[in-house]
Parts: structure tokens; C-alpha cells; sequence
């Protein structure tokens, strides 16, 4: 997705060989524009696969997420990483293990709001190892719903998580899929390619 390219490449901040801050538009101050269009390339991506939910997990998958649930008009669910005072009962967990933080943590959805007759829309900022969006597929199993893809805003494809996913036979469509971020720039890859 153009726009996107073109915003981290014009405000992304290379870390590390590892890790892309983009506080600027994405996972701090949100740039609502480019919101807007990413939920509009997802939905455009998604639009044949008759999704009833949206499936994210907080902070920063939410504001895609919303931004795709207005396109498609339909709910959008974000899993909660810290036991709420009014989510006790009849919860769908997973367990998330981040390598990043190297701490593992309880995810958590109301059975409320998932069920198997829905078609489930995952959708997250970054894939890095992949463990967030496994954790959500679970709680889409735990549920009996179907998981119809998965969306994710950006891609490290030098971590595992894209190859341990398409490996379920799960769909993963990324909006922008970076090769490097060796010596602090930015390479992507292009779109069609492996
Ligand atoms: P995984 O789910 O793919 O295995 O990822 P991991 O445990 O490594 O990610 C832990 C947190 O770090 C997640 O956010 C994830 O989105 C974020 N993250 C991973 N790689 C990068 C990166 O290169 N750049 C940035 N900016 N974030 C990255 P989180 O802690 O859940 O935070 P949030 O959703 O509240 O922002
Ligand atoms: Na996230
Ligand atoms: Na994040």
C-alpha cells in the first residue's frame, strides 16, 4: 500500500536491526487519514469473505481495526491484555507469548461476542514472531467461529510470524512487508513477491 510505504518511509525511526518505531502515525499519535485508507485496503482485500467481526487486540490494533469495521460495517472486538473489573465471566483466554518482552501474558475476549457463526477478521499493527495473532486465532477457535483471514498493517518478514501462519493455511494479507532494517534503513518487499 503506497501511502503507507511512503509514511514510514518518511517517518518511521529505525531502532534497532529489530525494531521500527512509528509513534508518529501509529502506535502513539494516530494519523486518522491514513487510518481511513488502511481500512479501506483491508476491506477492499476482504470484501468477498462475508466477515461478521473483527478481531484485534489493544492498544494499537484497535485503531485500524475500527477503521476496516466502518468499511465492512461490522463489529470490531479488541482483546483485552489485563483482566477488566467488568470482563469476569464467561471469558475466551489464550496465552501470548511476546519474545520481544520475554513475559507471557493472558489474553482475553467475552464470549459475548464471538460465536461459530462468525467469520472473523484478525487484524494487528505489526507481525513480529506471530504469537499475537496465534493467540487471537485461539480465542477464534475457542469461540467455533471461522477465521477468514488475517490483516496486519506491517510485516517484518525477516521474523517467523508471516511463515508460521501461512503455514496453518491461514490467509495473511500485509499491507506493508519489510525485508530489512539493516543499518538503519528501511527496505520493503514488494508486492508478489516472496
Ligand atoms: P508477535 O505478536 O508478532 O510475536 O510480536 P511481539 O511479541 O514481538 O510484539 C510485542 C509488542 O511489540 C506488540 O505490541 C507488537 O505490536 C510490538 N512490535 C513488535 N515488533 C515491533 C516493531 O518493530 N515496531 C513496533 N513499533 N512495534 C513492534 P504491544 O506491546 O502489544 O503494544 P500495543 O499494541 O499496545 O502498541
Ligand atoms: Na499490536
Ligand atoms: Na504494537
Amino acid at each position: 500500500m503506497d501511502l503507507l510505504i511512503q509514511t514510514i518511509k518518511e517517518e518511521g525511526i529505525v531502532l534497532s536491526d529489530s525494531v521500527l518505531k512509528v509513534d508518529s502515525f501509529l502506535n502513539h499519535q494516530i494519523n486518522p487519514r491514513l487510518m481511513y485508507e488502511i481500512g479501506k485496503e483491508f476491506s477492499n482485500r476482504f470484501k468477498e469473505d462475508r466477515i461478521t467481526k473483527i478481531l484485534t487486540i489493544e492498544s494499537s490494533g484497535i485503531a485500524p481495526s475500527v477503521m476496516t469495521g466502518l468499511q465492512l460495517d461490522v463489529p470490531v472486538i479488541f482483546a483485552r491484555k489485563k483482566k477488566s473489573l467488568t470482563l469476569v465471566n464467561d471469558l475466551l483466554t489464550a496465552k501470548v507469548y511476546s519474545f520481544t518482552k520475554q513475559e507471557s501474558n493472558d489474553i482475553s475476549v467475552s464470549n459475548k461476542y464471538l460465536n461459530e457463526k462468525d467469520r472473523v477478521l484478525i487484524i494487528d499493527d505489526f507481525l513480529a514472531n506471530g504469537q499475537a495473532a496465534i493467540g487471537l486465532a485461539e480465542i477464534v477457535k475457542q469461540a467455533n467461529a471461522e477465521i477468514a483471514g488475517i490483516g496486519i498493517v506491517i510485516e517484518k518478514g525477516f521474523q517467523n510470524g508471516g511463515q508460521l501462519l501461512r503455514e496453518q493455511g491461514l490467509r495473511v494479507e500485509s499491507l506493508a512487508r519489510i525485508h530489512s532494517l539493516d543499518n538503519g534503513e528501511v527496505s520493503f518487499i514488494k508486492d508478489g513477491t516472496k
